[in-house]
């Protein structure tokens, strides 16, 4: 049985580097296309893997190459894909523009990650309701994560919910999350508050929201600011390494695995975040999102080499 089981989405990610956004209207001509691992749920399932974790991945993807590539690329990271199902549907796709200074602009196509209901992912249930720690995120159907959170969570399993893409999460669904993970966009939206919020930008005041809706602990990951940690011990500020980002692709994923993998492994959350901080930190360096996350031996020279 595995300690980390990860319930998501995966996508063949379609990546293009352009000079920048096309405009409505516009043809830009780009560089050679790179078809790579990715989705956040396969990434986050790689990255627990590569750090070290026994972990498996339960999701939905085409009876296509994609689909077997996918497939592939997770058993490659240490990943058991037992509870990888198939459908119909066209393996997911993310199309995936990325400009020079890193940034990155995505739009996903779910297919087959939408298959994933309740039926088909309580097939793979001995896998999850057995693990140590769940990871969810919401590229998959809404109710199937919220449905494996309560289940998985009754049994005495620890929940990690990364509330991504955004999404609003009433109180039952936070008191699950130990911790919710998000970043100061989706803290918005989970709390049901704008853009225009007086706390947009106070990270401390929205950890401290979001636990008082609810989460038992919360990471509100700041990119080149690192993360914030809140829980019953109080918060905590984590800084993140002075890297430059060639591809930030995944990296919050990447961030979401490792904090898995060391939870299950029995650490503080402190911790788990400042290990997944270097995790993020080494895969913003390379392109990619799977193809970018190091194994353990690699974050912990990097670790010793910024002392
Ligand atoms: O979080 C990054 C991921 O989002 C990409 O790998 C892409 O597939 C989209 O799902
Ligand atoms: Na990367």
């Amino acid at each position: 049985m595995s300690d980390v089981v990860v319930v998501g989405s995966a996508n063949a990610d379609l990546v293009v580097e352009v000079p920048r956004r096309p405009d409505g209207g516009e043809t830009l001509l780009g560089g050679d296309l790179l078809v790579l691992p990715g989705g956040k749920g396969a990434n986050q399932a790689a990255a627990a893997g590569r750090a070290g974790a026994g972990t498996a991945f339960v999701g939905c993807v085409g009876r296509d190459a994609n689909g077997a590539y996918l497939r592939e690329q997770l058993a490659a990271a240490g990943v058991d894909t037992a509870g990888l199902a198939e459908s119909e549907r066209p393996t997911g796709t993310a199309i995936i523009y990325l400009t020079p200074d890193g940034e990155n602009s995505i739009v996903v196509s779910p297919g087959a990650n939408h298959a994933l209901d309740i039926e088909l992912v309580d097939r793979s249930a001995e896998l999850w309701t057995a693990a140590r720690v769940v990871v969810l995120s919401l590229e998959i159907p809404r109710e199937t994560a919220f449905h494996v959170a309560a289940r998985a969570a009754a049994g005495g399993v620890r929940v990690i919910l990364n509330a991504a893409p955004a999404a609003r999460l009433d109180a039952e669904t936070l008191a699950l999350c130990d911790p919710l993970i998000v970043n100061e966009h989706e803290a918005l939206e989970v709390l049901g508050a704008g853009v225009q919020d007086p706390d947009a930008h106070d990270y401390p005041r929205l950890a401290a929201r979001l636990r008082e809706a609810g989460a038992r602990s919360v990471v509100v990951t700041i990119g080149a600011d690192g993360a914030l940690i809140a829980d019953a011990d109080g918060t905590e500020r984590v800084a993140a390494y002075p890297v430059t980002a060639v591809d930030t692709t995944g990296a919050g994923d990447a961030f979401v695995g490792a904090v898995a993998a060391e939870l299950a492994a029995g650490s503080s959350l402190l911790d788990a975040v400042r290990f997944a901080t270097a995790v993020s930190a080494v895969s913003v360096q390379r392109v990619g999102a799977q193809s970018s996350y190091a194994d353990r031996a690699e974050v912990e020279a990097f670790i010793a080499s910024h002392g």
